[in-house]
This record gives structure tokens, C-alpha cells and sequence, in this order.
């Protein structure tokens, strides 16, 4: 433990917290696994489903983390020392963990888009599935994929090193706004597109159908996406909300994230099934690297496709830059808090690790599945699990007066906050749980 007498940094503005935390939110979560979850699993009728998890599950889930981010002012590991006693003081080490190996593969993921938007502009994209496929094999994976991990990591680590306000708050600024303006604008574009409108109905057709007969998956799989896509479980919304300096109105700040999250996610779906069934490539069976094979091949055979490739491919790499400063500012607060480093050497140190560490995923795909499996399904769900049992059930009377702060007396609103927390969340996250560790062991 250490001392460390600089005052810790706090976001200069309002719209900066919330900015960093949509940026945190929107990523490869709204851009490919949420539309094609929607179109493969009932379309509208998923859709509501999954609106259901993301207020009853997310936001509660959300509002745990805010709260102790805020109260303790500290990093995941510290913040749990603060408020835990016994085994729960060494929860907050599951949340660097994830942090850690999220990223390390995350930013080799991050590295294809950057390919994807050069290849849009060096040479455009090829129609041709097959050969679409074989050119993202060899672009996936190799020296290729090893330099732009590299690039990528270097603009995390430069972003994190500049700090709180100087680094993450100023880049959010302007990378969330561009983010939300191109999307709009694809969707417009996306619109205009002969197969729009039977796209549409592919992503939009309620077929309760679906649900009844696969219920029992797709369930699991709403609550997990939810969890996933808020960025929840990871300890990004604690350290965000650390550097909270004022009284403010948490639960309005959780709604606002998670509109603008739903929104993006929601959008992009207007983009993505347009494109595929004007350039006629099948929506099923994405698989994994498939935004950047049956996308591409649909751009390849639009007019102009290599611009608007371009244009989608570069923000989804910005989507990824903004989600990726946010874990890696979990890992580099917990060693600037507790390791008397100073900020700039901690990014360069835990950049570097993490760079290395994304090697292997840089070298082979199944290796990327593992870790991914292994993060998303096992180490994301048991973070989240523990840190919401600790919170609702042990120190609810702390919770409700942290929310309160800003707010004013929250009457029975509380009281229901924390009983869907106690029950609710925690029987949905020992589900997804279960099933990510049977689905891992397979
Ligand atoms: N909320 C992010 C998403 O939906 O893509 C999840 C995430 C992944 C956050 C990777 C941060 C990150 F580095
Ligand atoms: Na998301």
C-alpha cells in the first residue's frame, strides 16, 4: 500500500463522464453481436426481450458499480479493500484480471478494423465470399495483425497516459459525437439501398415462434449481452465513477449510457442488414471474424462500396478505441493508486504487457476464441456476480445513501433497486454462470 499524496484526478465536465462512459459502452458489442443476435433469434420479439434485461438487469448492475466507484473514490482492487471485509477484499483483483485479458485480444481485434478501413481505401474489398474469407485469414492472423495490435496499443497507451481530463475526457469528446453522427448517417445511407426494405423485415418481424421454441438459450444469451454491452462486470463503471468529484444524479447519468447505448446498437442493425441483402449475402451464420468477411464482401460488390466500407470500418475502429481506453484505465488506476507509479510510466508498462500478452491471440484465431470464451463467459459473469451479492445483500444501506447523494430520498425506489439486484441479477448472472462455464468445459 502507498500513499500517494498527488490529489486523484476527477472529469472536468458532466457530459466528459458521460461521454467516457457511452464511449466505454459502444463497441464491437452494438456493432456485431447485436444485430445478428436480433436477426437469428426472433427479431423484434428478442428485441424486446432484451430491452427487458437491460432495464432490469443492466441498470441495477450498472447503478452497483457507479455507486462504488463513487463512494470509494479508488481503483476495483482498492475500492473492494475499502468496502469489502474477509475474501471479498480480493474481488476487485478479478475485475484488473478481466480488464487484462480483455484487452490484450480486444486490441488485436481492433487492429483488423484498422486493416479493413485501409483496405477500403488501398485497394476495396473483394465480392467474392470465398476469396473474402481466404483474404481475412491471411490478414487475421501473422505479422499483419502482430504491427496493427501494435498501433493500436500505442493509441491507447498514449490516450490513458495523458490522464483523465487531458487524455480520456478530450478524446471521448470527439470520438463519441463522430461515432453517433456517422452512424446516423449510414443508416440513412443504408436506407436508400434496394434490399432495405426486406431487411427490415428480417430484423424487425417478431417471431415469437422463435422464442418459445428456443427460450432456454436465448435467455441466457439476452441477459449476457446486456451484461456485456454496458460494460458491466469489468470494473470500467467503478473506475469511471471514481473520478467523480460532485454530487451527482446517478441514476439519471445510468439511463442516459444505456439509451445511447441501446440506440447505437439498435442503429446499427438499420446498417448492417440493408447492406447484406442489397449486395445479397446471407445474414445467418455469421461466425466468428464475419463482420469482416460477409461485410466486406457486401461492400465489395456495392457502388462506392470501398468508401462506405471505409467509412463503417474506421468507426468501428474508433468504437473500439473508446471501449479500449476504459479497460485499460482500470488496469492503469489500480497501479498508479496502489504502486506509487506515475500515470504516463503505468500506461507504457501495462501497454507493453498487454501487447505481449495479445500475441499469441495475434498469432492464431482459436486462441483469440479461447481467451474470449474465457473472459467474456467465466471471468466477466463472476466479477459482476460477486461484486452485486456484496453490494445488495451486505451493504445496501451504504448503496441507497451513495445513490441518494444527488438525488435526495429515493423513497421506495431504493428499496426496489436493491431487491432486484438481491434477486433478479444475481439468479440471471449464476445462470449465465453456469451455462458459460459448461460451454468453456465442452
Ligand atoms: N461494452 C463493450 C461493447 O459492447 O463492445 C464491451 C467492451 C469490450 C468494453 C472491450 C471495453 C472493451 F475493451
Ligand atoms: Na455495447
Amino acid at each position: 500500500m502507498s500513499s500517494v499524496e498527488v490529489p486523484r484526478e476527477q472529469w472536468a465536465t458532466r457530459i466528459g463522464f458521460i461521454f467516457a462512459a457511452v464511449g466505454s459502452a459502444v463497441g464491437l458489442g452494438n456493432i456485431w453481436r447485436f444485430p445478428f443476435q436480433v436477426g437469428q433469434e426472433g427479431g423484434a420479439a428478442f428485441l424486446v426481450m432484451y430491452l427487458m434485461f437491460i432495464v432490469a438487469v443492466g441498470f441495477p448492475a450498472m447503478l452497483v458499480e457507479f455507486v462504488v466507484g463513487r463512494y470509494t473514490e479508488r481503483n476495483p482492487v482498492g475500492a473492494l479493500r475499502e468496502i469489502g471485509s474477509g475474501a471479498w477484499r480480493y474481488v476487485g483483483w478479478i475485475f484488473v484480471a478481466t480488464g487484462f485479458v480483455i484487452l490484450s485480444y480486444y486490441s488485436v481485434v481492433a487492429g483488423w478494423t484498422i486493416r479493413y478501413t485501409i483496405l477500403g481505401l488501398q485497394d476495396g474489398y473483394i465480392a467474392d465470399a470465398g476469396e473474402a474469407e481466404a483474404q481475412f485469414v491471411t490478414l487475421a492472423s501473422g505479422l499483419d495483425a502482430i504491427a496493427l495490435h501494435a498501433v493500436f496499443m500505442l493509441a491507447v497507451i498514449v490516450i490513458v497516459g495523458a490522464g483523465i481530463k487531458r487524455g480520456i475526457e478530450l478524446a471521448v469528446k470527439v470520438m463519441v459525437p463522430a461515432i453517433i453522427l456517422i452512424t446516423i448517417g449510414l443508416a440513412i445511407y443504408a436506407a436508400t439501398l434496394e434490399g432495405a426494405s426486406e431487411a427490415y423485415a428480417y430484423y424487425l418481424a417478431p417471431e415469437w415462434s422463435v422464442i418459445a421454441a428456443n427460450w432456454t438459450s436465448i435467455l441466457p444469451a439476452a441477459a449476457g449481452q446486456a451484461f456485456f454491452t454496458l460494460s458491466l462486470g469489468m470494473g470500467v463503471m467503478i473506475t469511471y465513477a471514481s473520478y467523480l468529484g460532485e454530487n451527482r444524479n446517478l441514476a439519471e447519468d445510468g439511463a442516459i449510457v444505456i439509451g445511447f447505448d441501446t440506440a447505437i446498437a439498435f442503429v446499427t442493425g438499420l446498417i448492417v442488414f440493408p447492406v447484406l441483402f442489397t449486395a445479397g449475402v446471407d445474414p445467418a451464420d455469421p461466425g466468428a471474424g464475419a463482420i469482416f468477411v460477409s461485410l466486406a464482401a457486401a461492400f465489395g460488390d456495392l457502388t462506392l462500396g470501398w468508401l462506405i466500407g471505409a467509412v463503417f470500418f474506421g468507426t468501428v475502429a474508433i468504437a473500439a478505441l473508446s471501449s479500449a481506453i476504459s479497460l485499460m484505465e482500470v488496469v492503469v488506476s489500480y497501479v498508479v493508486d496502489e504502486r506509487d507509479v506515475n500515470r504516463p510510466t503505468a500506461a507504457v508498462v501495462v501497454g507493453g504487457g498487454l501487447f505481449v500478452l495479445g500475441i499469441p491471440s495475434a498469432y492464431d484465431l482459436v486462441l483469440l476464441d479461447l481467451f474470449d470464451l474465457f473472459a467474456d463467459q467465466i471471468l466477466l459473469v463472476l466479477g459482476g456476480l460477486l461484486l452485486v451479492v456484496l453490494v445488495s445483500w451486505f451493504l445496501s444501506d451504504l448503496a441507497i445513501a451513495e445513490l441518494e447523494r444527488g438525488i435526495g430520498d429515493l423513497g421506495w425506489y431504493g428499496s426496489a433497486w436493491i431487491w432486484l439486484a438481491r434477486t433478479l441479477v444475481v439468479l440471471v448472472l449464476i445462470v449465465a454462470l453456469v451455462l458459460g462455464i459448461l460451454d468453456y468445459v465442452e
